[in-house]
């Protein structure tokens, strides 16, 4: 079995063909999508219709969310980009494609199990908003100690953009540190796939995990960030810094 995960896309379809492309190379049929196709990026409505089109599996993240209802405790720039694509992406009666679109981030569900891995956004204790920090690993037993509560084996998790696993002792390795490869242990461990279209871990390229049996790897794909920042800078509503952060790769 095969499988690539992908996540935190944030309108970013530079990056998210650039990763595509890479998983077909691989010859892996199967992706599965965990959640934040929009914020940030120039091309949200791009992005959800190829990854509506070609993954297997589809998760809610919390940008997903803030652009269906409000953007609740995002910071500013943040904000801002979800206002904007919200004023751009909502339906208005006419327009079949904004109506198709709308209802698929509509229908993108919280969690999926697949036999011992369980698939979320951001935690398996809250699966949209809460974040599984490296530093927890230091400073947060009692909060990890909750959230590996919510877990059977393994989970797969987006949402910080910081490739790597934190397994229950507890302790953090980073993607880079473990050379990008992983074999599954005995005992609980929550593995971040990393981030597609913003990667946080001062490495620019895309990040996807591919799933080979026992083993997961971490694929880093270099894209045309400059293209982004232009994109980014034509669109009046939208922060320049969501362009030019993608080159420092945090
Ligand atoms: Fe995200």
């Amino acid at each position: 079995m095969r499988r690539a995960l992908i996540s935190d896309i944030h309108g970013n379809y530079e990056a998210l063909q650039a990763v595509f492309a890479d998983i077909e190379k691989r010859g892996i049929e199967e992706v599965y999508f965990l959640g934040d196709l929009v914020g940030y990026g120039p091309d949200a409505p791009a992005c959800i219709d190829l990854v509506s089109r070609e993954c297997k599996v589809h998760l809610l993240g919390n940008h997903d969310h803030a652009l269906l209802s409000a953007a609740v405790g995002f910071n500013r720039v943040a904000k801002q980009a979800i206002d904007c694509q919200r004023d751009q992406m909502r339906p208005d009666g006419e327009d079949a494609d904004k109506q198709r679109r709308w209802d698929y981030l509509s229908s993108l569900e919280e969690r999926f199990q697949d036999g011992k891995f369980l698939h979320v956004h951001a935690s398996p204790h809250d699966p949209i908003y809460e974040y599984v920090l490296e530093t927890d690993a230091m400073f947060n037993h009692e909060k990890l100690k909750v959230v590996f509560d919510r877990m059977e084996c393994i989970a797969f998790v987006g949402h910080t953009h910081v490739p790597g696993v934190m397994i229950e002792e507890p302790r953090w390795y980073g993607a880079e540190e473990l050379h990008y490869e992983w074999e599954f242990k005995p005992g609980k461990q929550i593995i971040n796939l990393g981030s597609v279209g913003q990667p946080r871990d001062r490495d620019p390229r895309a990040c996807y995990v591919e799933v080979d049996g026992e083993i997961c790897r971490w694929h880093r794909v270099e894209y045309d960030i400059d293209a982004v920042i232009e994109k980014v800078k034509a669109v009046d509503c939208l922060d320049d810094r969501n362009g030019l952060r993608l080159l420092q790769g945090r």
